[in-house]
């Protein structure tokens, strides 16, 4: 009887740039996209040099599993806080299933937080994956399906403003520091980096399709709003259900800007329908119609999976709501010192000794952190324990006056 060959743990590594088409390869291989060609490597190498790429390389020099991060601002209830924003994340498919993933999420937790991140942050392509290391969905978003032809906005409803057109590649100049100037206060919203947006514009123009960029102005000249939208169905205006806008990015000031850019798209001629994936579930557009039918929200999907990486740090970098005081009674497997008694308060939160009120682990705090997941409802669904009336305690200190939304996919 032969013994069973016995794997060494793998080690995690940081690549170098040299590794990073590699790294890519792997990513590409496990998202069955590859192999990457020249042209998709060119748009993605910015990407690469911009983050911290982790990986496993086997003895025969190969790479057998990889993960980015990058660091950036994440906006949460009265401020803003160090994240890693964690992406490409991927195993060689004869190396699954032996504990990669679990070595390499681990490994990142850790140096994450070593690089100052308070929570870590990530969109998930399966939703049974991420749990296990202390992820919880914080953000979910709606697809919003307009008929054009219907939409009439409200009287009053939109703030007045002047448009302005700009080439897609004149946007890679000037929408980065709109953005982070106009950039909502909603929790769950994070700053996108340089090379993010030379990215999406490289990946914009490859498409062989038009791209447009419109603008609100304000009274001081100042652009304080943007529309991107294309059409991949320009040949069939005469077929009702091609004739169709699609949006690839709305950010506005405020919610009134917001609905000029909207009436902006009303009148884009042609079009019988107007698609915006990815917007917040909370959007006022339909309130803003005469015909509130003529706007429909449906599709909704978990969008942040947020990991909170300093437990305390993180509750003390967000306000919240008027309330009396709650102590919450967290656990966390992977990073222990996180686990403990917080009570947390209007007036800010600190680690105590004191019996906890509501029982949860790090995933449905993270859960719960941006205002977005109701304790009550994580208690239904049996993720957390406690009394009704503890639970909503908690609910109304963190509770937000917006549900959280990021906006941004990386
Ligand atoms: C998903 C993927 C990263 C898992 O890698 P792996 O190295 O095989 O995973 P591990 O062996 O380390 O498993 C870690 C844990 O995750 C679980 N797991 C692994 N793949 C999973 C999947 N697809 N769905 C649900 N759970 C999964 C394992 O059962 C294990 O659970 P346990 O530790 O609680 O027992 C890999 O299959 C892959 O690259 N898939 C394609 C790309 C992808 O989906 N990436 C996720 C990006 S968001």
């Amino acid at each position: 009887m032969s013994t069973p060959r016995v794997r060494p743990a793998p080690t995690v590594s940081v690549l170098s740039e040299a590794r990073h088409r590699d790294a890519a390869e792997v990513f590409g291989g496990a998202y069955l996209v590859g192999p990457v060609t020249d042209q998709m490597w060119q748009r993605s190498v910015q990407t690469y040099a911009g983050s911290l790429v982790e990986g496993i390389v086997e003895e025969d020099g190969s790479v057998g599993a990889v993960a980015r991060s990058f660091d950036v601002g994440l906006a949460v209830p009265g401020g803003n806080i160090p994240a890693a924003a964690v992406s490409s994340v991927g195993v060689r498919a004869d190396r699954r299933r032996r504990g990669y993933l679990r070595a390499l999420m681990e490994h990142q937790l850790t140096t994450t937080r070593q690089r100052g991140a308070v929570v870590a942050a990530l969109r998930a392509t399966e939703a049974s994956i991420y749990s296990r290391f202390g992820y919880g969905v914080a953000s979910s978003y709606a697809t919003v399906t307009v008929n054009r032809r219907r939409a009439v906005l409200r009287e009053g409803a939109a703030a007045s403003r002047s448009l302005r057109m700009l080439a897609p590649t004149a946007a890679v100049e000037e929408l980065p520091a709109v953005y982070e100037r106009i950039r909502s206060a909603r929790p769950g919203t994070i700053e996108r980096p340089a090379w993010w947006w030379a990215s999406q514009t490289e990946r914009h123009l490859q498409r062989d399709q038009p791209v447009w960029v419109l603008c609100t102005v304000d009274d001081h000249g100042e652009i304080d709003g943007f529309l991107i939208y294309t059409s991949s169905e320009r040949d069939h205006w005469d077929d009702p259900n091609r004739a169709v806008i699609r949006v690839l990015d709305l950010t506005a000031i405020d919610e009134t800007v917001e609905l000029a850019l909207w009436n902006a798209a009303f009148g884009l001629d042609l079009s019988e329908w107007i698609v915006a994936p990815q917007r917040p579930l909370d959007t006022v557009l339909p309130l803003a119609l005469t015909d509130p039918r003529a706007a429909v929200v449906s599709s909704v999907e978990d969008e942040t999976w947020l990991r909170l990486l300093d437990v305390s740090a993180a509750l003390s970098a967000r306000s919240f709501a008027s309330g009396d005081p709650v102590v919450l009674g967290v656990t966390d497997a992977i990073m222990p010192d996180n686990s403990g008694s917080y009570l947390v308060s209007q007036d800010g939160v600190e680690r105590t000794d004191t019996e906890p009120e509501l029982y949860c682990g790090v995933g449905e705090l993270g859960a719960a952190y941006l205002g977005g997941t109701r304790f009550a409802a994580l208690a239904a669904a049996g993720r957390v324990g406690g009394e009704a009336e503890a639970l909503a305690r908690a609910d109304r200190l963190f509770r937000t006056p917006q549900l959280p939304w990021s906006g941004t996919y990386y």
